[in-house]
């Protein structure tokens, strides 16, 4: 029996580093939201006898990426460790990643490719796991994990853990654009660390904006403080160009989403954001029109 579930990708609309924590993570204050971008995660389980590869429980097969033999990838710890938690031994299982969000871009396909397998999971083994205790599985993997599990929109503070739903945005579509160079996260968390931010997202201002339905406040205060510690080199350049560019095309705001180099452009009108992509499509393959969307957790 073959299971399979979407996992769409994640945009920040506002992201602020508050502090550097004693275990090496910042505390944020983001405001996210899944939008339509969507990996394919199918996931097959197997009686140990039907498994010809005896010496490998996990399975994990991607078209672009490969793994070394002892390497334990992220979704095989997940797999692990939602196991752990229902105490049942772990059937022996192959995950299979189409995948459509790029990586290393920002966009949390990685973290939202863990959020599908652990959603199939539960739906499999342990369909009244309370949602909070599937999140509190993701965590042990990945920061943005648990947001991905819930998807739609949500207020995120602590290592983006704590979460709170808000209303759904008002329509809008989104134009991402990535540029064909990728930021290791870490590393820019270390140059944020350094950097005095000029201006901090009003991200209270944007919450308010969201509960009233108000999408030109909302995008007036699209702001990633990720964006002050980036190197003034040509490369990463490259993000406030794409930004100049879609504000010149129509977009009501801007920002880099998570740790970049993805920049996304919010835009009320989709003819606007059509538009936007097709010029951006020019230098940037990689270049998206997508709307929010909802995850269903039932
Ligand atoms: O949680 P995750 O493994 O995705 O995070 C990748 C890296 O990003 C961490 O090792 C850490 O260096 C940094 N990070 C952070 N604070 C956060 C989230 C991530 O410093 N809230």
């Amino acid at each position: 029996m073959k299971y399979t579930e979407l996992a769409p990708a994640k945009i920040n609309l506002a992201l602020d580093i508050l502090r550097r924590r004693d275990d090496g993570y910042h505390d944020l204050y983001m405001i996210m939201q899944t939008v339509s971008l969507f990996d394919r995660v199918t996931l097959e389980e197997f009686e140990i006898a039907n498994n010809k590869n005896q010496d490998r429980k996990f399975i994990l097969e991607t078209e672009n990426i490969s793994f070394p033999a002892d390497y334990i990838t992220l979704e095989e710890r997940a797999a692990i460790a939602f196991f752990d938690e229902i105490k049942s031994p772990m059937p022996d299982m192959r995950v299979k990643l189409e995948k459509s969000i790029p990586a290393y871009a920002g966009l949390g396909g990685g973290s939202s490719d863990i959020a599908a397998l652990l959603r199939l999971l539960r739906k499999i083994h342990a369909p009244d796991m309370p949602i909070k205790i599937l999140q509190k599985i993701a965590l042990r993997v990945s920061s943005d994990a648990p947001f991905c599990i819930q998807g739609g929109l949500a207020i995120a503070e602590g290592r983006g853990e704590i979460l709170t739903r808000i209303s759904p945005l008002p329509a809008c579509w989104f134009v991402i654009c990535k540029p064909d160079f990728g930021i290791p996260t870490p590393e820019l968390f270390a140059l944020a660390d350094r950097v005095q931010f000029p201006e901090r997202p009003d991200i209270n201002g944007m919450i308010y904006a969201v509960q009233s339905g108000d999408l030109r406040g909302i995008a007036n205060k699209t702001r990633n403080v990720f964006e002050y510690a980036l190197p003034d080199t040509k490369p990463y350049r490259q993000i406030f160009e794409i930004k100049t560019k879609l504000l010149k095309s129509g977009a009501w705001g801007t920002a880099m989403s998570g740790s970049g180099p993805s920049v996304f452009g919010l835009f009320p009108d989709l003819s606007d954001a059509n538009a936007a992509a097709d010029i951006l499509k020019r230098d940037f393959p990689e270049t998206f029109v997508v709307q929010p969307c909802e995850i269903d957790t039932r």
